[in-house]
């Protein structure tokens, strides 16, 4: 038997100490945001199955498919309001629901304090990095920048 194989019964059983039973005693069933987290995780997921594979469809199974993917073509889809708002929506919910997800998982399988504020902090930090950066590139974006020598642009900037 694996390392791997041993482990598993212990990783498949019920999270061992769920935090929410850890709550202060006043605060103890006071409160519904697990239950709202847990509805948006299937809404947002139900969103999501829309949004990454109709963007999948259109990256692929259209025109010439994996083969026209390169930078002028996102180029092209970002000078589009639609899909740089798509493409935002699809960051956004990804995100919110990967975080959402791993929150949980953090918080039941942390039992130190500690442990659980570190994790959760480097998740919260990672995830205001990515949503910051993926939200200032699909707003910025620009292919042929004012002022670049014409050697470095892509053809579509010279054509
Ligand atoms: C087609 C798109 C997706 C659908 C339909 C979907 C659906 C779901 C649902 C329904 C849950 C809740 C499971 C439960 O409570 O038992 C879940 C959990 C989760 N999802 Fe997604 N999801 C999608 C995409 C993503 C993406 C893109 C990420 C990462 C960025 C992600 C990360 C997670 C994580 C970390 C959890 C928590 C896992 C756990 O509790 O064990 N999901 N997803």
């Amino acid at each position: 038997m694996t390392t791997v194989e041993r482990s598993l019964p212990r990783l498949l059983q019920t999270p061992p100490s769920p935090s929410s039973k850890r709550a202060p005693r006043g605060r103890r069933g006071r409160s519904n945001g697990e239950l709202y987290g847990w509805i948006f995780m299937r809404a947002s997921g139900a969103l999501l199955v829309v949004l990454i594979f109709g963007h999948l469809f259109i990256n692929l199974m259209t025109g010439d498919g994996i083969h026209g993917v390169d930078f002028a073509f996102v180029g092209g889809k970002w000078a589009d309001p639609f899909w740089q708002w798509w493409d935002l929506v699809m960051l956004w919910l990804a995100i919110a629901h990967g975080t959402n997800g791993m929150r949980t998982v953090i918080n039941d399988y942390t039992s130190r304090a500690g442990t659980r504020l570190a994790f959760k902090g480097a998740l919260y930090l990672l995830a205001f990095i990515i949503v910051a950066l993926g939200t200032l590139v699909i707003f910025t974006f620009d292919p042929c920048p004012p002022g670049v020598a014409a050697d470095l642009l892509p053809a579509i900037c010279t054509a």
